[in-house]
């Protein structure tokens, strides 16, 4: 069979990256530009800033990206922008340049959803890894768990009812003072601490997550008692979502019968998180198997999209030129 090579582009938030990947799982390149510095004295994105800065470095990442690949355009089969979910302006900037370089070369053009392509990253680490699974998706605007049934083929079985939980660590962060993107400074100052603060769980009968509670718990905690040691707080907060997570996750094993999990998002790079889940075989079961993404392939980018994008491919998605940014789009 021929060799397929996507070429990927990500601009939903604040990471502007370009990759070229073989098949759906091998990366030639994997540019990434990150606008972390620009947005941190604002101690969070600003949407209009974002858009402004993915149009100055669209140009050149998408060359830096192609050199890195040895590739020209030609090469190229097919190009698959992430559409959604995401920032408006950020999604249509990238989308915009990719129905350009689409119509320029006469390639095919092929939209990826942004937690799809989250998903993917998994097949970029694992070159075995193939559905069924369970994916437990944790970014910065989504949390849910999905049962994975085909390449293209997802079941939300929970979803958060309010903050993502990536949200809830950028707040936490916030509160104690450590900044933007407050993630792994959490990860990194809970190291040095011990969970000793009792912090409150919400539960639901289904597989749904709630983190505004907790979230504010944390942040009445630190306002009642400013001299509160911050890597306790912090240790006390990631080991109680974590519950959150697992309680969760065996829910879905016990209704689907499914022991193999996927994490995918940026706040499956956490190390607490992370070690967790590894563990799960011995707490609970030793038929389960987790699968994570190495650490630059939890946090956005585009191999991801150009992983997820080859699938969508060979399943006999195209799209037209009048693909629109879909700022809510659901799996
Ligand atoms: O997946 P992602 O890069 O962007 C979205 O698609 O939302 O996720 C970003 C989120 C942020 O909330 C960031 O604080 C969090 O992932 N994050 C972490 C860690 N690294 C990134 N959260 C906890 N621990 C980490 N090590």
């Amino acid at each position: 069979m021929k060799d397929i090579y996507t070429l990927g582009i990500e601009s939903s938030c604040d990471e502007t990256s370009v990759a070229i990947v073989k098949n759906g799982r091998e990366i030639l390149s994997n540019v990434i530009d990150t606008q972390i510095p620009i947005h941190e004295k604002y101690g969070g994105v600003v949407p209009e800033i974002a858009s402004r800065n993915h149009i100055e470095a669209i140009s050149r990442v998408t060359k830096k990206a192609l050199e890195a690949a040895n590739m020209t355009l030609e090469q190229i089969d097919v190009i698959t922008p992430t559409y959604g979910p995401g920032l408006v302006g950020a999604l249509l900037v990238g989308l915009s340049y990719a129905k350009a370089l689409s119509f320029a070369v006469n390639k095919p053009l092929v939209g990826v959803n942004h937690i799809q392509g989250h998903i993917a990253a998994n097949y970029i680490t694992y070159p075995e890894l193939e559905p069924p699974f369970l994916c437990v998706m944790m970014s910065g605007g989504n949390t849910q768990i999905i049962q994975v049934k085909g390449y293209t083929e997802f079941e939300v079985l929970g979803k958060t009812r309010d903050d993502a939980i990536g949200e809830a660590f950028d707040k936490v962060a916030r509160v104690v003072g450590l900044g933007y993107p407050g993630g792994p400074k959490v990860d990194k100052l809970a190291q040095e601490g011990k969970p000793t603060i009792d912090l409150p769980k919400t539960h639901f009968e289904n597989m749904d997550f709630s983190f505004s509670g907790i979230k504010t718990a944390v942040i009445n905690v630190h306002h009642k008692n400013p001299e509160i040691n911050k890597a306790d707080l912090c240790a006390s907060f990631e080991k109680t979502v974590t519950e959150i997570l697992i309680e969760n996750v065996m829910k879905a094993i016990r209704l689907t019968g499914i022991k193999t999990i996927a994490l995918a998002g940026g706040v499956s790079a956490n190390s607490y998180i992370r070690k967790a889940f590894l563990d799960l075989k011995q707490v609970y079961d030793e038929n389960i198997k987790v699968y994570m993404p190495d650490l630059k392939l939890c946090t956005d980018n585009a191999g991801m999209i150009a992983s997820a994008g080859y699938y969508n491919f060979i399943q006999g998605k195209t799209d037209e030129l009048e693909l629109n940014a879909i700022p809510n789009l659901k799996l």
